[in-house]
C-alpha cells in the first residue's frame, strides 16, 4: 500500500528515481530525486505543469546550499540563521552542474529546509535535494493534509509520507537573491517587513514584478466555485443580495457579526495563523459541496496577512472556464 509508507522506503524509492509525497510545516510536496532529470520531468506530468517551471530543490542541512548554489552572497547567511528550518525559500545563482529541468532554464535555483521532522527525516536519510513543488493538479488548491490530495497525484506517487494536518497551510515565501537587491517572489507567513529587518535593508516587493513562475501567475491556488473576497462592512449585505437570487452560496468569515443564513458557513478566527492554516482546506471542502460562489470575508490590510491576502487574491481571479464559473 502506498499510504503512509516509511522513510527507508521512501527514500529508496527516490533513489530508483520514483515520486514520494511528503509533509512539510506549509503543505504537502511532491517529491523527486533534485540530481535525476528523468524523476522531476516525471512531476510535470503527475501535475499537468507547464514545462520550464523551475523547481523548489529541498535540503536537509544548511551546508548543502553549498552543492547547488553559487557566489552566495552575505544576505543568504542571515536569513538562514534565522529562518532555516522553515518558512522561507531563498533564489540563488545556481552551480554549473544544477540539472536544466530545476531550473527552467534560468542561471538560479530556488533552495529550502522545512522544519517539519517527517520532511526533515526524509531528506536527511536520502542525503541530497529533493525537487519538490505543491503535491497539487496545476492551478489547483495544494493541500495541507491527505483528505486533500487529488487522485490524480495519488496515482502518480510511488510513495505517500503521511505527517497529518500542515501547520502552517500556506507556501513558503520566496526571496530571491540572485540580483543586487533582494526582492520578495511570493510573500507568505515571513513578510517582507521582516525580511527587511533581518537584512537592514531595502527588499523590493513582489507587486508589478512580472515572474515567470506558477506561483508567481495572477490565477493560482483555485479552487473550483468562483470566489467573491467581500470587506467585513459589506459582508451583510452581499449575503443578502445573493440569498435574494437564490444563488448557492458558502460564505467563509472571521468577524462576530451575524452571518445571514446562507448554504454553509465556516468561521475562522480572525488570526493570520489560522487563515493560513484552514485557508486551503477549508476552500477544499467547500469545493466538495458544490456552491455556486463562495464569499470570503476579505481579512485586513497589513504585514501579517500578507500571505493570506495574496493567495485568497489568487484565488479569486478566476479566468479558466468551468461549469460553476459563471458570474451570478
Ligand atoms: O512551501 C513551499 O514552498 C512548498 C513546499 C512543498 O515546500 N513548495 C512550493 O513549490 O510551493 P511550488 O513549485 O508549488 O512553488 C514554488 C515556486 C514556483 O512558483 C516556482 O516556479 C518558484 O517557486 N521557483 C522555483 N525555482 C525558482 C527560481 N530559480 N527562480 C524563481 N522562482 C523559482
Ligand atoms: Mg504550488
Amino acid at each position: 500500500m502506498k499510504h503512509c509508507s516509511d522513510i527507508d522506503n521512501a527514500v529508496k524509492i527516490l533513489q530508483k528515481g520514483g515520486l514520494v509525497v511528503f509533509p512539510t510545516e506549509t503543505v504537502y510536496g511532491l517529491g523527486a530525486d533534485a540530481k535525476n532529470p528523468d524523476a522531476v520531468s516525471a512531476i510535470f506530468q503527475a501535475k499537468q505543469r507547464p514545462a520550464k517551471h523551475p523547481f523548489i530543490v529541498h535540503i536537509g542541512t544548511i551546508n548543502e546550499m553549498h552543492n547547488w548554489g553559487t557566489n552566495i552572497p552575505e544576505d543568504t547567511f542571515a536569513l538562514v540563521r534565522r529562518y532555516w528550518p522553515g518558512l522561507l525559500t531563498l533564489v540563488l545563482k545556481r552551480a554549473s552542474d544544477v540539472t536544466e529541468i530545476i531550473s527552467g532554464g534560468q542561471d538560479t535555483v530556488a533552495l529550502r529546509m522545512p522544519s517539519h521532522p517527517v520532511a526533515l527525516e526524509l531528506l536527511r536519510a536520502f542525503g541530497s535535494g529533493i525537487a519538490a513543488p505543491s503535491a497539487n493538479m496545476y492551478g489547483k488548491l495544494s493541500p495541507t493534509s491527505l483528505d486533500n490530495l487529488s487522485p490524480n497525484i495519488r496515482n502518480a506517487a510511488d510513495a505517500i509520507l503521511d505527517g497529518g494536518h500542515c501547520e502552517i497551510g500556506i507556501e513558503s515565501t520566496i526571496v530571491d537573491l540572485s540580483n543586487a537587491e533582494p526582492r520578495i517572489l511570493r510573500p507568505g507567513v515571513i513578510s517582507l517587513e521582516e525580511i527587511k529587518r533581518a537584512l537592514g535593508k531595502k527588499v523590493l516587493s513582489s507587486s508589478g514584478f512580472n515572474m515567470r513562475f506558477p506561483g508567481g501567475c495572477k490565477v493560482h491556488y483555485a479552487p473550483n466555485a468562483p470566489l467573491l473576497l467581500v470587506p467585513s462592512d459589506e459582508l451583510v449585505a452581499r449575503i443578502a443580495e445573493y440569498r435574494r437570487m437564490q444563488a448557492k452560496v458558502a460564505v467563509i468569515s472571521s468577524s462576530i457579526v451575524a452571518v445571514p443564513p446562507c448554504y454553509t458557513h465556516r468561521f475562522i478566527p480572525p488570526a493570520p495563523s489560522e487563515w493560513a492554516r484552514q485557508l486551503y482546506s477549508t476552500l477544499a471542502e467547500l469545493d466538495r459541496i458544490q456552491p455556486e460562489r463562495i464569499i470570503i470575508e476579505l481579512p485586513p490590510n497589513g504585514p501579517d496577512w500578507e500571505g493570506v491576502r495574496d493567495r485568497l487574491f489568487r484565488a479569486s481571479n478566476i479566468s479558466s472556464p468551468s461549469k460553476n464559473n459563471r458570474a451570478i
